[in-house]
């Protein structure tokens, strides 16, 4: 398979530093080389980590309660641009963050290629303790990693080019098409959107229900065979004891092997058509780094096909 890779260093959407390190750490632990050895893929990779520093405005104050809407703006503008690029010429995109606001960027770039070459919708599974779907006014935090998901699907809409209005109807996912897998924090104003729009949700809770295996079979159920996917994974969605160097940990979540199960059985469709691997922060948790590189990197090899046997 070809293979199109963007490292995106961008920490602007959330206030820690270091989740910028998180590509060049999951480089430097072998990713990239062992894609190309050991899954025998054609990877086309730049070979730099954009850090879009060129990019910060000079001023670039809250708006609407969002913190640098500019700067997050315009780089997730970008960032769909070089996903765009890939997917539009029929490879599959692997997006290493960077915090999760780049699937902003990462999302519309693979649903207007997809709409263009193959005139589908694609959809979208979101591993992650959060929803990440509070618009700009329900978000407590102002952070805009904690919002991508409301601009994706227009719940969140902006007229103003620069503060994300150059989004646009060719760039959106449908509600309909959106499965969440994980989830154990969401924010009150979140819960209701959830409820209100019918979004499928697969909870921790349903998870020690039915058992991972189940539950994936309702995921892909929902969406359907033979639909493109997006597979935006928040290294979050596994638990600390697993993944313990990233901004927002919640404890309870998923061990690391169901989190690679998710990632292989994903891969099994063969409708994968983009990944992103975001919120790995190498300098938090400074003893768990490794382990929390080492568990990202197996969740892109089992996505991308890696097979036990
Ligand atoms: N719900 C919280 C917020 O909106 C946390 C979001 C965490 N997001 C993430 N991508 N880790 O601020
Ligand atoms: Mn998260
Ligand atoms: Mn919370
Ligand atoms: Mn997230």
């Amino acid at each position: 398979h070809d293979l199109g890779v963007v490292a995106v260093g961008f920490s602007g959407g959330q206030p820690k530093a270091g989740v910028d390190a998180a590509p060049m750490a999951l480089i430097e632990a072998g990713l990239i080389q062992q894609l190309e050895e050991d899954l025998e893929m054609k990877v086309a990779f730049d070979g730099q980590v954009h850090n879009y520093s060129e990019m910060v405005p000079s001023d670039d104050p809250p708006y609407r309660n969002m913190k640098q809407p500019k700067f997050v703006s315009a780089v997730t503008k970008e960032v769909s641009e070089q996903v765009y690029n890939h997917a539009k010429i029929g490879k599959l995109v692997l997006t290493l963050g960077g915090d999760h606001s780049i699937a902003i960027g990462t999302i519309s770039g693979t649903a207007r290629a997809i709409r263009e070459r193959l005139g589908r919708e694609i959809a979208v599974i979101w591993v992650d303790a959060h929803a990440d779907i509070n618009t700009p006014e329900t978000s407590e935090s102002g952070n805009i990693h904690g919002m991508p998901v409301a601009f994706l699907t227009g719940l969140a809409t902006e007229e103003k080019e620069d503060m994300f209005g150059w989004l646009k109807e060719h760039h959106r996912l449908s509600t309909k098409k959106l499965v969440y897998i994980g989830l154990r924090d969401i924010d009150k104003g979140e819960k209701k959107i959830l409820r209100d729009h019918g979004i499928k949700a697969f909870s921790m809770h349903d998870i020690d229900r039915h058992g991972i295996g189940k539950v994936m079979d309702m995921a892909l159920g929902w969406i359907g065979s033979d639909t493109p996917i997006h597979l935006s994974f928040d290294v979050d969605a596994l638990d600390p004891m697993w993944a313990p160097s990233t901004g927002t940990p919640v404890r309870g979540g998923l061990t690391l092997r169901e989190g690679d199960f998710i990632a292989e059985c994903v891969a099994e469709t063969g409708s994968l058509i983009a990944l992103d691997l975001v919120e790995v922060n190498p300098s938090l948790d400074e003893h768990g780094a490794s382990d929390t590189v080492r568990a990202g990197c197996s969740i892109v090899r089992c996505a991308l096909g890696d097979t036990l046997l």
